[in-house]
């Protein structure tokens, strides 16, 4: 089969992983409404393209917190990569490091952090953090991550509790046996929680005694945060002004805005739509980044016009990883950059720094 577009990884991931996993990685919050509108959006924004801007040479490496990465596609953090691939999170990080990306690994992983880290030395990797109710544990992992070389730890801050993924629940959706959550694996003694998925992860507020996180997370935990680690804090899950300027003047880094791909809050705005007054609200003050409904590099495109200084993908890695391990994410990896480098050439701009809000509109459609 002939992988020439991130749809063909879709389509082979269907087909050939199990339909519980399958289920997990596309589920969307309820009707998956803002999931689907994370992918739609992007056409609703038109190029205004210029010609004749001599793009014979392209140059469309860009920066990350002062890190140089090939193209400004990352990887998102995703769980459980082992239910795509059995090397999970190692052949992400090779594939990451490979193509010279950024990756952000989850606190879900099946991988330890220093396997993560082992797999890939050098390579450019962030930590994701959601925040336990033991504080003790999500200090023990922010200081573990920083002790093993990872740049930046990234908050989650759009899980106080998880969204309704109704084939999950329908599927009664845990890892199996031979799986586990391997970074939190003694934090499940000190909850005395049962370590299944199910019944760590899917509740409803009244039940909160049942869950690991913590949804008391307020503003004021990032003072708590900065006080753990000298790495620079990025929040994911922004999505309005009012949020975006607290995270500057609680002192992020960066921000994601991010819905968790459609998997939370069903009914938001897709997240290319939220990064317009994002980005006016930032006015540059932090770096600002997005992730949900990335699949083409023409939407990378859209998206950097709008001001994201580098995107992130979720699903599409772990459609890469199901279909060869750390050599399918590397072909979905190249693919969009080989896109997205077209996609320039053809809008007129030869480098990274001439795309700018002057290159797209917003259509009726
Ligand atoms: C996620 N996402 C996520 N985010 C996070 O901060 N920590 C996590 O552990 C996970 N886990 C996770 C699992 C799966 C299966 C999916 C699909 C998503 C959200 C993720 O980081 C990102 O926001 C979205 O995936 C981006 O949307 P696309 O690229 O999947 O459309």
């Amino acid at each position: 089969m002939a992988m020439v577009c991130l749809s063909d990884f879709e389509a082979y991931a269907k087909k050939y992983l199990p339909k519980i996993a399958w289920d997990f990685f596309a589920a969307g919050a309820d009707d998956c409404s803002t999931r689907d509108e994370n992918v739609l959006a992007y056409k609703r924004i038109r190029f205004r393209p210029r010609m004749l801007r001599d793009v014979s040479t392209m140059d469309i490496r860009t920066k990350v917190l002062e890190s140089e990465i090939s193209f400004p596609v990352g990887i998102a953090p995703t769980g459980f990569h082992q239910l795509a691939w059995p090397d999970g999170e190692k052949s992400t990080a090779r594939a990451a490091k490979a193509m010279n990306t950024c990756y952000i690994a989850s606190t879900y992983s099946t991988c330890t952090l220093e396997e993560i880290s082992a797999a890939a030395p050098g390579g450019l990797q962030w930590f994701q953090l959601y925040i336990h109710r033991n504080r003790a544990v999500s200090q023990q992992l922010v200081q573990r991550a920083e002790a093993l070389g990872f740049q930046a730890l990234v908050l989650t801050a759009d899980l106080p509790y998880t969204g309704k993924r109704r084939d999950d629940i329908r599927n009664g959706f845990c890892l199996p046996p031979h799986m586990k959550l391997k970074n939190l694996e003694g934090a499940f003694e000190v909850c005395k929680i049962s370590p299944s998925f199910h019944s760590l992860h899917w509740h409803v507020p009244h039940e909160t005694k049942t869950t690991g996180m913590d949804p008391s997370v307020t503003w004021n935990d990032i003072y708590w945060l900065r006080s753990l680690t000298h790495l620079p804090i990025i929040i994911k899950g922004i999505l309005t002004k009012e949020d975006a300027e607290l995270a500057v003047r609680h002192g992020v880094q960066g921000i994601v805005v991010s819905n968790h791909g459609g998997r939370q809050l069903d009914g938001g705005p897709a997240t290319v739509d939220a990064l317009v007054e994002v980005v006016e609200a930032v006015q540059g003050r932090v770096e600002v980044y997005l992730d949900g409904g990335i699949r083409k590099g023409s939407d990378v495109l859209k998206a950097l016009a709008l001001g994201a200084k580098c995107v992130f993908i979720g699903r599409p890695a772990l459609w890469g990883l199901a279909y060869k391990g750390e050599e399918g994410l590397q072909d979905v990896l190249r693919i969009l950059q080989d896109e997205f480098r077209l996609a320039m050439a053809l809008a007129g701009c030869a480098s990274v720094s001439e795309i700018g809000r002057h290159l797209v509109q917003f259509s009726k459609l």
